[in-house]
């Protein structure tokens, strides 16, 4: 297993499904708050869009878990505080955008309108009738959700540039596309 970690780099699949899911979930995370100021015409569209990606991130994130249960990580050299600390908020990350999606798909069915997946399949949430309570406290859940995932990324993107700018170690790096020799 060991020499999948070469020179201590995440292995390709690794990387691209983290940056793929940053990509997606950076803007979605800060852009949702401006859903209800879209004009009247675009609106339905683009939170359709937002749901289908939204269910995006539920499939890589599981798929990325599940990676990561399997090949594992390469091994972090840092002091143990660190290094608990930023397993702590990657798996708080992991839980928080695993939920994330959930409870916006559950919402979304409760409220009777369930996503459907880039026009492709309606897909509503396994078990969930219309219930308007359930929809509401699912929408609050959605919300307070959306401020933990920004607090997590925040202490995620703090410790990663700490790595690059003050310890000067490779734990960036290991996450970066290589360098070919
Ligand atoms: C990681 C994935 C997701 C993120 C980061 C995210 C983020 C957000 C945020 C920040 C809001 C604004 C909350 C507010 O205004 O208080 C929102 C609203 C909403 N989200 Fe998500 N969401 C995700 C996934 C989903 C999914 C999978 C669905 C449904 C299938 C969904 C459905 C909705 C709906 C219906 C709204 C309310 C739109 C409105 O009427 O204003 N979201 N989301």
């Amino acid at each position: 297993m060991q020499d999948v970690f070469e020179k201590g780099q995440f292995t390709a699949t690794s990387k691209w499904l983290h940056w793929l899911v940053a990509l997606i979930v950076i803007p979605m995370v800060f852009g949702s708050f401006f859903l209800d100021d879209i004009p009247k015409l675009y609106r339905s569209d683009i939170i359709g869009l937002h749901k289908s990606l939204g269910l995006t991130i539920l499939c890589l994130m599981i798929i990325r878990l599940i990676n990561i249960l399997i090949v594992g990580r390469p091994p972090l050299n840092i002091a143990l505080w660190e290094k608990i600390l930023s397993r702590v908020v990657q798996y708080a990350l992991y839980a928080s955008l695993i939920l994330m999606p959930l409870f916006g798909w559950a919402m979304s069915t409760a409220a009777g309108r369930p996503p459907n997946f880039f026009g492709l399949v309606v897909l509503p949430f396994p078990g969930i009738t219309p219930d308007k309570a359930l929809s509401r406290l699912l929408f609050v859940a959605h919300h307070y959700t959306a401020f933990v995932i920004i607090g997590l990324l925040f202490l995620h993107v703090s410790g990663a540039f700490k790595h690059l700018l003050i310890d000067r170690n490779g734990v960036m790096a290991s996450m970066l596309p290589s360098r070919r020799q």
